[in-house]
């Protein structure tokens, strides 16, 4: 609890919360340079789609398009992010919150894009919210292929991604829900699918959009495979004691940091 004090007090400091008029994500880590090779993917294998900016807009998806102004504070939230992740050499990273409907796919996914339109690094976004897989309608994607295939044996997990016409981003998405999911994501399957994700380009970052910690074990079952967490708050929608009971499954040396999300803004009227 002390954690989620210090991260709220940082993100006030910053003038970025508890302020009127305007909800935003608060990114609350630490702040530093970003560094790194040009790096690029051949994309020879994955299907490249374009994607609806109106349909994007109206999910809150902000980062697509590199130069726009809305999505300043998915860039900070970047930076604040891959520093740490470099510091610790982490190159997985979980997203989750205690309760439903904080804003862990929103984030998630302007989070990836916002890392993968910065040269020097991959991103790599998995629906892993087995229980209700929304990356896909969030980005509008129409393909049959996903996740879902993979785990059913069907195919490769290379045939399952997707590059949503963004260098160097790459999304494996969930088309429906999975039965078993917790099953499956304490699977050893999953497990080899993860280390797969991981160890194939060090440049790359991996973002896993997970369930709620306290809905269902499924986020508890994947979270040990995950090298870090960044925990989505929902402004108003968590009580103390939820968050505590949250916290208790988040290793110390894990937790990233803390987003507090739908929180209000002073004079920044062009977010949302
Ligand atoms: N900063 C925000 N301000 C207002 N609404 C938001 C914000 N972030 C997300 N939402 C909305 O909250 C709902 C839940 O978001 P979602 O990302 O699906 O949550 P989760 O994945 O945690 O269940 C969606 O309707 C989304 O558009
Ligand atoms: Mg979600």
């Amino acid at each position: 609890m002390e954690r989620i004090k210090v991260a709220v007090e940082k993100a006030r400091k910053q003038g970025l919360v508890d302020s009127p008029a305007h909800r935003s994500p608060v990114a609350v880590a630490t702040t530093g340079a970003e560094s790194g090779e040009f790096v690029d993917i051949n994309y020879s294998q994955t299907d490249i789609v374009e994607l609806d900016r109106e349909h994007l807009k109206n999910h809150r998806i902000l980062a697509y398009d590199k130069d726009n102004q809305s999505s300043w504070m998915f860039d900070i939230l970047r930076t604040q992010v891959l520093q740490k992740m470099e510091e610790n050499g982490w190159r997985t990273l979980a997203i989750t919150s205690p309760n439903p409907e904080a804003g862990k796919t929103v984030v998630s996914i302007n989070l990836a894009m916002s890392i993968a339109h910065q040269t020097q690094r991959t991103a790599m976004l998995v629906d892993f919210d087995l229980r209700r897989p929304k990356i896909k309608t969030y980005l509008g994607l129409k393909r049959e292929k996903s996740l879902n295939d993979v785990l059913a044996g069907d195919i490769d997990i290379a045939e399952a991604m997707v590059n949503p016409n963004i260098p160097r981003l790459v999304i494996l998405p969930t088309n429906k829900p999975v039965a078993k999911s917790s099953e499956v994501l304490s699977s050893k399957r999953v497990e080899s699918i993860i280390t797969d994700l991981r160890e194939r380009y060090s440049e790359r970052v991996v973002i896993f959009d997970l369930p709620p910690i306290l809905a269902a074990d499924d986020a508890i079952a994947v979270l040990p495979k995950i090298d870090c967490v960044l925990l989505v708050i929902g402004n108003g929608m968590s009580n103390q004691r939820e968050i505590e009971d949250c916290m208790r499954h988040i290793p110390d040396a894990s937790l990233l940091g803390v987003v507090l999300n739908k929180s209000e803004m002073p004079t920044r009227t062009y977010y949302y």
